[in-house]
Formats: structure tokens, sequence, C-alpha cells
């Protein structure tokens, strides 16, 4: 026997702190599954290690989303949590804890490392301009600034770079600027803030960097940002902000980003806080000897590789052993897209899929480099039918029968195929350093090799001939509890992977799947009745997950024709419910499109003239990717009558047009039948 038995390791993992304004999706998915798996090998290799998470719940987007919910961050955030908490564990994701960056512990320490950081010498200030939204009365993110780019003129480009061109620039250079959030132009304002000494830490990043635990990919990365050389990294913001109060001002906030890494820290003290027998110091203090791994998207190395493992630094804290980045997940070989419904929420998929087939299928494919993971849906179906139920289950439905009905439920009393078995067994230190490695797709290959061994053994054998033969039994029971231990070892190879189905051998079995069971095949031993594991994948429920993912109504486009379906407001809004009473309130008219043209300067609005039946309104409708105005003359449809108006760029808008369809050339202004008069209401 070759097992080697490694001490016990210390060790904390993170992933990345999902953002409390949006539901997960598929893409999310891959980060935490990838992570979960990596904890739960090490657990089942008996190692200490604590898998923690937060929501991340601070930053512009989060106050302005709960203001347009009209309901208070708090109250948003803490909903979002239960959803975000409700669906990793319906995927088998097994944090320690999961927290929130709004919590004590995390003020906590982000007052504590940045005291430190200034104590330090780490901290300047600086007067900065900046564009300000004088209705609002904010300062505006790159993201919230909107206007046409001052390279090549396209209109309605982001803050920060044009679509169009490819031009990178400052929101301050962009011609007709207007705030995403209420329309109004931005002035330019000064104020003070607070930076961080990036550069200072140039030393110290290069050797950490050069340690030799950072993926290739991102340690070239690092290298080029040395490259283009550091920079000080502004970390306040003013009010209005949700955030924390940077120590001794009241109207100055960290930036998200600043206390959203710390998060890390602020989880795992509360789950220390709640389990007094784990050591918070063995893992923090400067020369803690714990590992720390950070799991990742590659959108974030900056962040982790240089912002974190520097503020760390300064303030006296340990750095992280390593940052594991992954790359992103594309459905079908494209981006996620609402439109084709390839743009898959964790609860959608879970509406009509097993989670244990996307954790198979990410651990399929998932490497440990950063190159992007496409999902594709038909690929996804075959995989899992062929390789979890075609060979892994099916190992055990082949034996399972002839146990429980010749041999009253017990495996034989020695293990014949001692060479098969111990090839099984031999392969153990192969796959665990695979797993380590994070090199799951070649884990799983190695098993799925050994799995066809498996069935090929029983295909050779034929038990179901053999069992004709009534002088053959022993060698029924022989080959069927030969076939019953390889599959108990593959499953338990298997069980970070899809840890359900590893339950359920183990109440199948009657035994626990340990790492260390491997080495002891089970002989005259009683296991249960074999009930079906998994189904196999049914295009059908593929099928209607896209069609439920395939967004019918998306109100954000419609509903305010000043945001952007891309700008960070418009992303889901959360289907809050309303009362009767609510939805009273709404006074829908059926109104005749009088007028409609072009909008100068916008290339999704068009003007409408609604006719009321006496009384005419002007509407902005953020339809033109679906109609021309030619179109729309003289048809009836259904607005929003008692809206208050509102003052766009292009002129006030006095009501709202209801479409319905996923947006783009698929939207259909709402048409009521004939016989609908204008001014008439809606029920
Ligand atoms: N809140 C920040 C992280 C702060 S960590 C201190 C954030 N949140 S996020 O919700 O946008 O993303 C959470 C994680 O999911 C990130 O690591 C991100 O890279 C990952 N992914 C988001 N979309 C993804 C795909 N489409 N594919 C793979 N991973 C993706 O970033
Ligand atoms: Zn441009």
């Amino acid at each position: 026997m070759t097992a080697v038995t490694q001490p016990t390791r210390q060790i904390l993992v993170t992933s990345a702190l999902p953002y409390a304004n949006g539901p997960i999706h598929l893409g999310h998915m891959l980060e935490y599954i990838q992570t979960d798996i990596w904890v739960r090998f090490q657990k089942l290799r008996g190692h200490e290690c604590h898998y923690v998470c937060a929501d991340d719940a601070h930053g512009t987007p989060i106050m302005l989303k709960a203001q347009q919910l009209g309901i208070t961050p708090e109250e948003m955030i803490d909903k979002v949590n239960a959803e975000h908490q409700q669906d990793f564990a319906d995927f088998g994701v097994k944090f320690d804890n999961f927290h929130s960056t709004h919590s004590d512990e995390n003020r906590h320490f982000a007052e504590l490392i940045y005291n430190r950081l200034n104590d330090n010498g780490f901290i300047s200030t600086k007067v900065i301009e900046q564009l300000f939204d004088p209705e609002k009365q904010m300062f505006l993110p790159d993201r919230f600034v909107k206007g046409d780019c001052p390279s090549c003129g396209s209109e309605d480009q982001n803050g920060d770079n044009c679509d169009s061109c490819g031009a990178t620039y400052s929101p301050t250079e962009l011609k007709n600027p207007r705030s995403v959030v209420s329309g109004a132009t931005p002035v330019l304002k000064e104020s003070e803030h607070y930076f961080f000494e990036l550069p200072k830490f140039e030393g110290m990043l290069k050797e950490w960097t050069r340690s030799g635990s950072l993926q290739s990919e991102m340690a070239n990365k690092l290298a080029e940002w040395f490259e283009d050389g550091l920079q000080n990294w502004d970390i306040s913001r003013d009010a209005p902000y949700f955030g924390f109060n940077i120590p001794g001002t009241t109207d100055k906030f960290f930036y998200v980003w600043l206390d959203a890494p710390i998060g890390y820290i602020g989880s795992f003290k509360n789950l220390c806080d709640k389990n007094p027998d784990i050591d918070f110091d063995a893992f923090w203090s400067k020369d803690s000897t714990a590992e720390l791994y950070h799991f990742i998207g590659k959108d974030i190395i900056y962040f982790h590789s240089l912002f974190w493992p520097a503020m760390l630094e300064g303030a006296d804290i340990r750095k992280p052993t390593s940052v594991y980045a992954h790359g992103f997940v594309t459905v079908n070989g494209a981006k996620m897209s609402k439109s084709k419904g390839t743009f898959i929420k964790a609860r959608t998929y879970l509406e009509h899929l097993n989670p244990e087939y996307l954790r198979y299928y990410y651990g399929a494919k998932l490497t440990s480099k950063i190159d992007d993971l496409d999902l594709n849906l038909e690929d996804f179906a075959q995989r899992v039918n062929s390789d979890l139920v075609g060979k892994v289950i099916n190992i055990a439905s082949r034996c399972a029968g002839f146990i429980t009905k010749k041999f009253d439920g017990t495996l034989a009393p020695t293990v014949s195929e001692a060479a098969l078995i111990e090839e099984f067994i031999a392969a153990q230190n192969d796959i665990a350093e695979l797993y380590e490695a994070r090199d799951f797709s070649k884990a799983v290959r190695q098993i799925m090799a050994l799995a066809d061994k498996a069935n090929q053994y029983i295909a050779d054998k034929e038990p179901w001939q053999l069992v004709k033969d009534p002088a053959k039994a022993d060698e029924v029971q022989q080959v069927c509890s030969v076939g019953l231990n390889l599959f108990k070892i593959l499953t338990t190879y298997l069980k970070p992977i899809t840890p359900s189905l590893a339950e359920q051998v183990e109440a199948f079995l009657n035994v626990e799947l340990t790492w260390d069971s491997i080495n002891h095949p089970l002989t005259n031993h009683k296991i249960n009745k074999f009930k079906a594991m998994m189904q196999r994948v049914d295009m059908k429920h593929i099928d209607a997950m896209v069609d439920a993912s395939k967004d019918s109504l998306q109100p954000a486009e419609v509903a305010a024709p000043v945001l952007d379906p891309n700008s960070p407001l418009a992303q889901d809004p959360i289907a809050d419910e309303i009362s009767f009473d609510d939805f009273a309130k709404i006074d829908l008219r059926v109104a005749r499109i009088s007028k409609a043209d072009h909008v100068k300067g916008a290339d999704k609005l068009l003007r409408l003239e609604l006719d009321l039946g006496g009384e005419t309104r002007q509407v902005f409708a953020g339809i033109k990717s679906a109609y021309q105005p030619e179109q729309l003359e003289g048809k009836m449809t259904v607005m929003v009558a008692n809206l208050a108006p509102r003052k766009m760029r292009f002129g006030m808008s006095e009501g709202m047009v209801l479409a319905a369809g996923p947006g783009g050339e698929d939207l259909w202004i709402l048409n009521p039948e004939d016989g609908a008069q204008p001014g008439m209401r809606v029920k």
C-alpha cells in the first residue's frame, strides 16, 4: 500500500464575496463550486479547513438599488443575503460561515487596518475634481455617467470607455455628459479624497509574486502592472454612500473595495466567536503558519494581488499563501445573455435540474488555469448521462440486485480480484495531487478511466449469466462484491464533487466514505437495497430552464427610460411583492399614439405623443430597437397615466408606455383590442 498520510494542515479558504444587489447566477456558481470542491477535498483528507464567505454589501449601486426599490439598504441586503445563502446551500456549497461586510466585525477590522495604515504613514489626502449630479446631490462613479464619446462622437457611451471605437477616457471628457441616476447634466466639483500609497509596496509585492505559489498567468499580469507603474489608490467616497465612515470623519466613507476583502477576516472572526475551538490568531497573526487561499474570478485579480497583500503588509497582518483565479463562464460558446435565456440564475437552474449535474460538469472541466469555461448545454447533458449515470451509477445498479436477492444483502466474505482492487486503491495519491493542484478535470478523467475498467470487469464476468447456474453462486457474490467495492472507491474519489451522490451511496453501502476507507474493502458486510440515485438529464428540462431565463418583461428598460438597460441599476430588480392597494394606485389608460419621432442624440428612445381622449402627453419610451416611429403612429397602447413627470435630457416625460418582451427587437407595446377608446381605464 502506498497511501501517504500527511500531517494535518490548517487551511483557511475564501471565495469572492458576491455583491448584495443581485441574484447568484451560473457564472458565479463556477467559483463557489470550484472552491467547495477544493475545501471538501481538504476536509476529506482530514485537514483543519475553514471555508468562509460573505455578501459584499456596500457601495453606490447597492445604495441606489435600495432607493429604487423604496427600501433601506439594510432591508435589501438582508433579503439578498438570505437568498444567496439558500442558493449556495441548495447547490451543496457548504460554507463554514457566510456573513456580511455590513457587520460589526468588519467595521472593527476595517477601522483597525485603516488606522494602522494611517499610523504607518501609508495614507495621504488630495483634493480631486469629479463629476457631481446636482439634482441627486451626489458624486457620480464612472459607471453612472454616460455621454458622447470624445474620440468618435458615438452617443450614449459609458463614462470610462467607448463600445463603438474602444477609446478609454475619463468621464469628465465625455461630450454631453448626463447622470445615469437622474438624467441631469453633471457638473465638476472638488472634494478631498484619501489615498492608500500602493507604490510604497512595490518591492514587497514583487517578492510576494516570486514566492512561487501564484499561477503563472497571474504572475505575468502582475509583471505588466509593475511595468506600467503602481498608482496611489483612492479609498474614500463622499456622502451619500452606503458603507463605513472613515475614522475621524463624518462625511467620508471607505470605498467598497477597501472593506470588501477585509470581509474575509470579518467573516472568519464571526465564525471563531461562534466556535471557541478555532484559534483566530493562528490564522491571521503576522507569524501565522496556517495557509490562506482566496479563490476569485479573473476580473478581480488587481484587487486581490496588489491592493490586498499591500494593505495586509502595511497593517502588520499576514498575507495570503496564494490567490487562485479562474476564468469566466460562457454558455453555448457565448457570453451569458438574457435574450437568449442563457443568463441563468442559480434559482432558475434549481427549479429545473439536479445541482449535482452542474457540480459534476464544472468539476469535469475545471483546471488550475485562468481560461474561460464553456457550459455547453448539450455537452452538459451528454457528459452527465454518460459518465455519472452511464458509468458510475451503472456499476451499482448492475451488481446490487444480486447481492440483495441472492445473498440477503451481504457482500462476499473475502474479495477476489486483488490486483484490480489494488489498482483502484493505488490511484489515490495521483487523484489527491490533482485535486490539490485544482486540476479537477484530470482527476475526473482518471476516475472515469477507472469506472470504465470496473464496467469492463462486470461485462466480462456477466454475473447475469453466472446466476443461471446454481453451482456458480459464490462466483456471483464475488463478482458483485468486487463491483460494489470498486463503486465505493469511485464514489469516494468523487465525493468532493458530488457530495449528495456520496451521501446516497453511504446510505446504500451502509458505510461512511472516508479517504481512509479507500484502503479497506468491504467484506462480509451488509448493504441496503439499491435505489435509483440519479435521473438522466432530460433536454426537456434544460429547454424549460432556458425558456424560464428569457426575461419576458424587463421593467427597467421601459419603466425608467433614462436608465440604460446595461446600467448596474437595471440588473434584475428584485420583484418585491406589492399589495393590491399598491397596484390599484397605478392608473393604466388606453392611449392613442398620435405622433412618434426619433429623438436627436438618443439611440434607444422614441418621443411619443399620446392622446388620452382630450389630453395629450409626451412620453419618451425605450422602444426604438423594436419600432420605427411610422409603425407606431395611430396605434393604441396602454400607458401608466399617473406616473410623476420626469425631466430627461430631451424634455419632460409624462408617463410610461407598457411593453413586453426580452428587449432589443423583441419588444411589443401592449396593444388593446378593437373598441378601446383613448382615455379608457384599463382593468
Ligand atoms: N464583490 C466583488 C468581490 C469582492 S471580494 C472581496 C465581486 N462580486 S461579484 O458578485 O461580481 O462576483 C463574485 C465572484 O463571481 C467574482 O470572483 C467574479 O469573478 C465571479 N463571477 C461573476 N461572474 C462570473 C462568470 N460569468 N464566470 C465566472 N465567474 C464569475 O466581484
Ligand atoms: Zn468612440
